[in-house]
């Protein structure tokens, strides 16, 4: 009896092929009315311009420094590019630590704080007199009206610094740098995640074409036809959309397949009602629905001998390193209950049996669901480009897709069966996002000269 209700719980999170087409048919609904003028203001999914208008070709060149904002980690990068024959790209990095404070204090102590971590690079590198070209990537919602100009539309996943929404956060950063008085610096772009990611792996391997991150938060970019995207002028050639696919059923058009857990992790969150789908799908907030469902499970006495700890109570435990342990096929269940004690709670055989199957079912809906977005994605590109059948590569970084045992997996089955007439190339970003930054300077640079 305890074993069916636990499955009856777990079968919400469990999508038929039926509801998984129905995703990637409402994610295509979505996808048309943020590119639309006179729907876009409203749209949930933003589809913002990013003014990056080709992949990279090879004949990009010089020394660049990127800053890589809004992942796990916080990255100072200077970028070496070669162009020519013998084509190389050198990489120097340095991480620095975000403090939650800095994090969710002022705009301005946030700013400081990154212009501080330059400083020292720059230190670091010897380079404080070169008044280099930078490009900003910067993993949050930004609405473009060039290359060197994004408004913070939103703060997503952990971040909530004040006085930063609405602003050009371009503007923020020179203000930074000018208040520091230390170096001087030229902000070239400023670059989504998925974005530079997609240049990464272009620079590669041209037929790449669309940027995935499944990590921290969850988004996607892909190269649209100008003359579908009506906000901005001109009809020849492609440029890259950041779509913001986080925010998909912000407008209650997921209601039917959220459950009342992640209702729960919504509302625990720092932005309630908002990313509802990246909610579902992505690294931060995963370990928060089996945390919901083990809390619930533990309520109903199945499991934790009814006893809720102190930890179970705790937002944010099960982080993602923790659960790809959990799910990890080559694991015994004696080592889950090590993990499980190591995070403070007290396990039987029989609970551990059951939270790595709440950990699996929560997963492989997450992968589900992500994949019928990319199929939505992929059989946009197809139709676009008037093909029968379309061969073509995604560039994908993140946490969760690099650290867990079987997203990408699953979330690659899920997309071939969901858009079976498109060969899709799935290709590990190895560099981060830094190196597609610089990429992008650099033909910014170009051009700028090109127009003086
Ligand atoms: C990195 C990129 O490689 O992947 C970051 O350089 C990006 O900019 C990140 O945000 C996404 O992964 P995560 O899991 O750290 O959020
Ligand atoms: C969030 C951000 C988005 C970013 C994604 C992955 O969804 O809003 O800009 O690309 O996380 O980091």
């Amino acid at each position: 009896e305890q074993a069916r209700q636990i499955q009856q719980t777990l079968a919400e999170f469990r999508l038929s092929k039926t509801q998984l087409l129905e995703v990637k048919k409402r994610m295509r609904v979505e996808i048309e009315r943020g590119l639309k003028k006179d729907s876009h203001k409203e749209a949930t999914v933003k589809m913002l311009p990013t003014f990056v208008r080709s992949t990279p070709d090879g004949t990009e060149n010089g020394d660049f420094l990127a800053l890589d904002l809004g992942g796990t980690n916080f990255r100072v990068l200077l970028v070496k590019i070669r162009s020519g024959k013998r084509r190389s790209v050198e990489m120097h990095n340095k991480i620095y630590a975000i403090p939650i404070e800095v994090m969710q204090g002022t705009g301005e102590e946030l700013f400081d704080h990154i212009v501080h971590c330059i400083s020292d690079f720059l230190d670091y590198m010897g380079m404080k007199s070169a008044r280099l070209p930078l490009g900003f990537t910067f993993s949050f919602p930004c609405l473009q009206t060039s290359l060197d100009a994004g408004i913070l539309v939103t703060w997503t996943k952990g971040f909530k610094a004040t006085d930063c929404e609405g602003e050009d956060v371009v503007e923020l950063l020179r203000e930074a740098i000018k208040r520091k008085e230390e170096f001087e610096l030229d902000v070239v772009a400023i670059v989504n995640d998925t974005v530079g990611t997609m240049m990464t792996c272009a620079y590669e391997e041209p037929t790449c074409e669309v940027g995935l991150i499944a990590g921290t938060g969850s988004n996607a970019c892909y190269m649209e036809e100008m003359k579908n995207i009506e906000i901005v002028e001109g009809n020849e050639g492609r440029m890259c959309v950041n779509m913001e696919w986080g925010a998909f059923g912000d407008n209650g058009c997921l209601d039917d397949i959220r459950t009342k857990y992640d209702q729960a992790v919504d509302e625990n969150s720092l932005n309630e009602g908002k990313q509802r789908y990246e909610k579902m799908c992505s690294g931060m907030y995963l370990g928060e629905i089996v945390r919901q469902i083990l809390i619930d499970l533990t309520k109903r006495g199945f499991l934790f001998r009814g006893q809720i700890s102190e930890t179970l109570k705790t937002r944010g435990i099960f982080e993602t390193k923790f659960l790809s342990q959990i799910e990890s096929d080559r694991l015994a269940l004696l080592q889950v209950r090590s993990i499980l004690q190591q995070l403070g709670l007290d396990s039987t055989c029989d609970d551990s049996i059951i939270v790595k199957e709440v950990c699996g079912t929560v997963s492989r809906r997450a992968a589900q669901i992500c994949g019928a977005g990319m199929a939505a994605v992929v059989d946009k590109i197809r139709e676009n480009r008037g093909l029968d059948h379309l061969d073509i590569t995604v560039g994908v970084d993140g946490t969760l897709y690099k650290l867990h045992p079987h997203f990408c997996r699953i979330f690659q089955q899920t997309v071939k069966e969901l858009a079976p007439k498109c060969d899709v190339n799935f290709l590990l970003s190895e560099d981060g996002s830094g190196k597609g930054a610089a990429l992008i300077t650099a033909v910014g640079c170009r051009q700028r000269e090109l127009d003086a």
